[in-house]
């Protein structure tokens, strides 16, 4: 019998990591009170409890006017809307994304245009996004993803020479910083999902750091159904209720006050993680990039080498999971994401526009190599499991490296599972 527990051996451990989300009495409290109160919603708005949490949400981050709404994706479309970027113009997005990140152009009558990512952090590569301007070309989506940030002096530059518009996806990147600026004030806009997985969370709900307060008043006006929001009280723009609610913003108040230690947490111990992986042969970690100021962990991300595993990622994940780690291979390339098929569902921009949707046409050799081979997603709870949480994760890893003959065995078990 094999040693790996995948095969029958024991596993490395057997102590569940950490739930999330974490709560406590005060969260409790908080949304006790907003229940007492009878103001539940997000009318008017923004609310007394949304409007506090939008100014410390901002404060955290370091800059920028935020206006908290449903979630991490209509604040995408919210972003391109207020900058009229719509029907028929192209918006450029990474390959390897949660496809939240193209549907949102989508919804805004955008179409999206998608570029392969960087070997090394797997964010946007802003020379492929460079090639892909045309002159339709009104925006870009780089995705800040895992625990990396893409190239945003490269993102920046591109943007500026040819007068585009940047939303920066911040969905798993919360309190991190370039060149000591917060994530999502670098761009436009800054688009943050508080769903539950994400390291801050409202249960469900977004929100949306804007460059100016005239972007945040026409934003707040379409996700408040076209109200106006601006001081003179004149604008009014076609929009829909994508508020956020009271008891929705009472949690992120409560998130925010707790979030800066389990940041520090995270980062201390992802240091150490590092370390660890980059002794392990067939191990890869990704790029730290010295102007990557602040590092943040929604997932830590690294890549195998299938020949040195004698395994693909799906089944060095299988293995890792038996051992007792929770871990994914990700994403899918966004061409070959099953969620994203858009050209199937008579939604009107891919049937307005389908040469943009040839997807068996398309080829993003780093984002499929990726979802298709060596990434392996490693849970934030890792990190809130201690230092101990951690060291699990390289045992299992060097368990794994020292039974690669036996992972052969293991596909036989993972295709029957
Ligand atoms: C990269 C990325 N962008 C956008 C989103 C969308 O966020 P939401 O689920 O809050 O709409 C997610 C959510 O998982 C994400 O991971």
């Amino acid at each position: 019998m094999s040693d790996l527990a995948v095969l029958g051996g024991t596993p490395i451990r057997t102590e569940p990591y950490p739930n999330w989300p974490v709560f406590d009495e005060r969260d409790i409290q908080a949304i006790s009170e907003v229940i007492r109160s009878g103001r539940w919603g997000g009318y008017p708005y923004p609310g007394p409890q949304t409007e506090e949490f939008a100014r410390l949400f901002a404060e955290m981050q370091g800059g920028g006017y935020a206006v908290p709404m449903a979630n991490g994706t209509v604040t995408m479309e919210v972003a391109l809307r207020a900058m009229n970027i719509g029907w028929g113009d192209e918006v450029i997005v990474p390959a390897y994304t949660f496809q939240a990140t193209a549907a949102a152009v989508m919804s805004a009558g955008a179409i999206p245009v998608i570029v392969d990512v960087d070997f090394e952090t797997y964010c946007i590569d802003p020379k492929a996004a460079e090639a892909a301007i045309t002159p339709h070309t009104k925006g870009i989506i780089p995705v800040h993803l895992g625990a990396e940030m893409a190239d945003m002096d490269a993102i920046k530059d591109l943007a500026e020479r040819n007068n585009l518009v940047v939303v920066e996806d911040c969905a798993h990147a919360h309190g991190a910083k370039w060149r000591g600026n917060g994530a999502g004030t670098i761009g436009h806009f800054g688009s943050f999902s508080l769903q539950s997985s994400k390291t801050l969370t409202t249960g469900e709900g977004g929100i949306l750091l804007c460059r100016t307060p005239d972007l945040a008043a026409r934003a707040a006006s379409l996700i408040d159904c076209g109200r106006p929001h601006d001081e003179a009280g004149t604008l009014f723009t076609l929009g829909a209720n994508y508020r956020m609610t009271e008891l929705q913003a009472a949690l992120g108040i409560i998130g925010l006050d707790r979030f800066p230690e389990q940041a520090k947490q995270r980062e201390i111990l992802a240091a150490y993680m590092d370390e660890a992986l980059s002794e392990l042969p067939g191990v890869r970690i990704l790029k730290r990039d010295a102007r990557h100021t602040t590092r943040s962990f929604y997932q830590y991300i690294f890549a195998i080498d299938p020949k040195i595993f004698k395994a693909k990622h799906d089944i060095v994940c299988y293995a890792l999971e038996k051992e007792g780690i929770p871990c994914d291979v990700g994403y899918e390339a966004m061409h070959h994401y099953e969620l994203f098929q858009p050209i199937l569902s008579r939604l009107p921009v891919p049937s307005a526009f389908p040469a943009y949707f040839e997807f068996d046409k398309m080829s993003f050799p780093i984002a499929e190599q990726a979802s298709e081979e060596e990434a392996v997603w490693l849970d934030e709870s890792i990190f809130r499991g201690g230092q101990k949480g951690v060291d699990d994760v390289i045992l299992a890893l060097k368990k794994i490296l020292a039974n690669t003959d036996d992972l052969v065995n293991a596909v036989m078990n993972f295709q029957n599972h």
